[in-house]
């Protein structure tokens, strides 16, 4: 057998010390779809071509392999294709423009809606609805779902960047989507064809010393991790003509004060307007 590494393997390898911002050696077996995995990133400019017939379905049926606890599948997925509609959610999360000339934008709902209509039918008062455990599990079937849709995309060539900013105006989106109670926009989702005038590239992520525990939760490496990752994503947004301000500020100025939620700070208020009392 040929020891020489294929060429998989080097494209790997390249992808892995990309996204640590340093030089990995990767020991795991070459194959697509790590590859597929490994090359992530947002993509927020689209041609305006068509998707090939039959890619939602495909999407969709990549979203609904995804696991699912207890198999309750408390989540479902709206596609906006009416412009007006469109214009509304770019409007609602903030002016970004990519949702209204993607291709394709899906809302990922949270979606207790249906459990509770078939406790209607079946005559149970649901009384385990009202539980935050249930919101958290609904949100992380949607999430699951949404990121086996993501992979699905991208390993048709299709770029993809997830629109949390629907959270901004929670109420507004589920009245522009007709959602009944019980149903929460958990984020939207554009694909499409990347646009090859407007480069992509991999983004750095958190070195395996900081994210990666074993036994016992341990933060021994994570002020030098973290100092070599701001290093790295300077490096980084440098290379994307963006202002190299680093990660430790990016935090701190998101998580710093209140109005780095962007308006979700009443996101519990505005969930039990849309039917999640949360007890
Ligand atoms: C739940 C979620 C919500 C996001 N919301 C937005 C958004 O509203 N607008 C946007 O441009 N990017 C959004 N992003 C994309 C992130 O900014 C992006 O994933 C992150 O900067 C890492 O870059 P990468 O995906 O290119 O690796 C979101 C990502 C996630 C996971």
């Amino acid at each position: 057998m040929n020891d020489r590494p294929t060429d998989l393997t080097l494209d790997l390898e390249r992808q892995v010390s990309t996204r640590y911002g340093a030089a990995i050696t990767l020991a795991t077996p070459a194959n697509e779809t790590v590859e597929t995995l490994l090359g992530h990133r947002s993509v927020r400019a689209f041609l305006s071509d068509a998707l090939p017939e039959g890619t939602l379905e495909t999407l969709i049926t990549a979203a609904s392999s995804a696991a699912s606890s207890s198999n309750m599948q408390l989540w479902s997925v709206l596609s906006v294709d009416d412009p007006a509609i469109r214009a509304s959610m770019a409007a609602y999360a903030g002016n970004q423009r990519h949702i209204e000339v993607a291709p394709l934008f899906l809302v990922w709902l949270a979606d207790l809606s249906r459990a509770q209509r078939i406790g209607e039918a079946e005559g149970r008062e649901m009384a385990a609805l009202p539980y935050t455990e249930t919101l958290i599990t609904a949100v992380i079937d949607s999430a699951l779902a949404a990121q086996n849709a993501v992979v699905a995309a991208e390993s048709l060539g299709l770029g993809t960047v997830y629109i949390g900013a629907l959270r901004n105006r929670p109420e507004e989106v589920a009245a522009a989507l007709g959602l009944p109670p019980g149903v929460m926009a958990v984020f939207g989702l554009c694909v499409g064809h990347p646009d090859p005038a407007v480069a992509t590239a991999i983004k750095p992520r958190l070195p395996q010393s900081v994210i990666l525990h074993h036994d016992r939760y341990n933060t021994a490496h994570e002020e030098a991790g973290i100092a070599a990752y701001d290093t790295a994503l300077k490096s980084f947004q440098a290379s994307q003509a963006l202002a190299p301000a680093g990660w430790l500020r990016a935090v701190a100025s998101r998580l710093g004060a209140v109005s780095g939620l962007s308006g979700r700070d009443r996101l519990r208020d505005a969930l039990a307007a849309l039917g999640f009392p949360l007890r």
